[in-house]
């Protein structure tokens, strides 16, 4: 594409939805079968934890059954072959655009592989359960034969014999929280994603809803500062009238047909 050298990608909940994980915004307004206050909020941390770190738990056990999608693919080979400056940036929590061999990307709602601890301030991959509520039989066994302290002594993640967390870096217990940026809470890295939406000259958004901010937002930045941009969804965005360029279908065919012709 003439005169295009820095790009910056948004993602949302649409590209990895051919990958098997579900969107946000269902018709029925719940998330997963959860109100998203009971589930996506620090109040709901404080008031119910074992509901959250349930919650969270079965998503990320569900990581292992997904693969990414050749979305997720096409972007990893644009990252990989685009000389200029290109920055991803995905609101999804999943960990597919790295699996599928992206580098240039940041996660600004966090990630479900990675754990918190509100005790040390320490942030450490976190692929298990952070509950007793999830029915791991590999965590039970674990316990019983007191894997679970060899574990910790080697300084990965694991539960105690009561069933709570316990920090790899500090040994607090049932301190650490999902390392995910929930409602009410700032997104990470918004300097640089600041930065990169200043300099670009593509913007490109491929599945999500333009319902929530700033990611939804990233638009008008952009287009304000010249960039011109793109759309990639199933259907028109809340946002859909910032952008030159519509293009609506599966993402799995239109990124991999848009990134070709960028490679071209
Ligand atoms: P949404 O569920 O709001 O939107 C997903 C979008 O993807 C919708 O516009 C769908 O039409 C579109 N879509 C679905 N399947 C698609 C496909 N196969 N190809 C292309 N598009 C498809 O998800 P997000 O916009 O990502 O925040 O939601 C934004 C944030 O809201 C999430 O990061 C999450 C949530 O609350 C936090 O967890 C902080």
């Amino acid at each position: 594409m003439p005169d295009t050298r820095s790009i910056v990608i948004l993602t949302g909940a649409g590209i990895s939805a051919e990958s098997g994980l579900q969107t946000f915004r269902a018709a029925d307004g719940l998330w997963e079968g959860h109100r998203v206050e009971d589930v996506a909020t620090p109040e709901a941390f404080v008031r119910d934890p074992a509901l959250v770190h349930q919650f969270y738990d079965a998503r990320r056990a569900r990581l292992r059954e997904v693969e990414p999608n050749s979305a997720h693919l096409a972007l990893a080979r644009l990252d990989a072959e685009w000389p200029g400056e290109l920055l991803i940036v995905t609101q999804n929590v999943d960990d597919l655009h790295e699996r599928a061999g992206a580098r240039r990307l940041l996660h600004m709602h966090g990630e479900l592989a990675s754990g918190w601890c509100l005790a040390c301030d320490g942030r450490f991959r976190w692929d298990g359960p952070m509950s007793s509520k999830s029915d791991c039989p590999e965590r039970s066994r674990g316990t019983q034969e007191g894997v679970s302290t060899l574990r910790r002594r080697s300084g990965e993640p694991s539960l105690d014999t009561n069933g709570l967390n316990l920090c790899p870096a500090c040994n607090a217990s049932g301190m650490v929280r999902p390392d995910i940026v929930w409602f009410g809470e700032m997104p990470y890295e918004m300097d640089r994603i600041e930065a990169a939406l200043m300099g670009c000259d593509l913007f490109v958004s491929i599945g999500t809803s333009g319902a929530v901010y700033p990611a939804a937002g990233f638009v008008q930045t952009a287009k304000y500062r010249g960039a011109r941009t793109l759309e990639i969804n199933l259907e028109p965005s809340q946002g859909s009238i910032f952008f030159d360029e519509r293009r609506y279908g599966l993402a799995s065919e239109l990124v991999q047909k848009w990134v070709e012709e960028l490679l071209l």
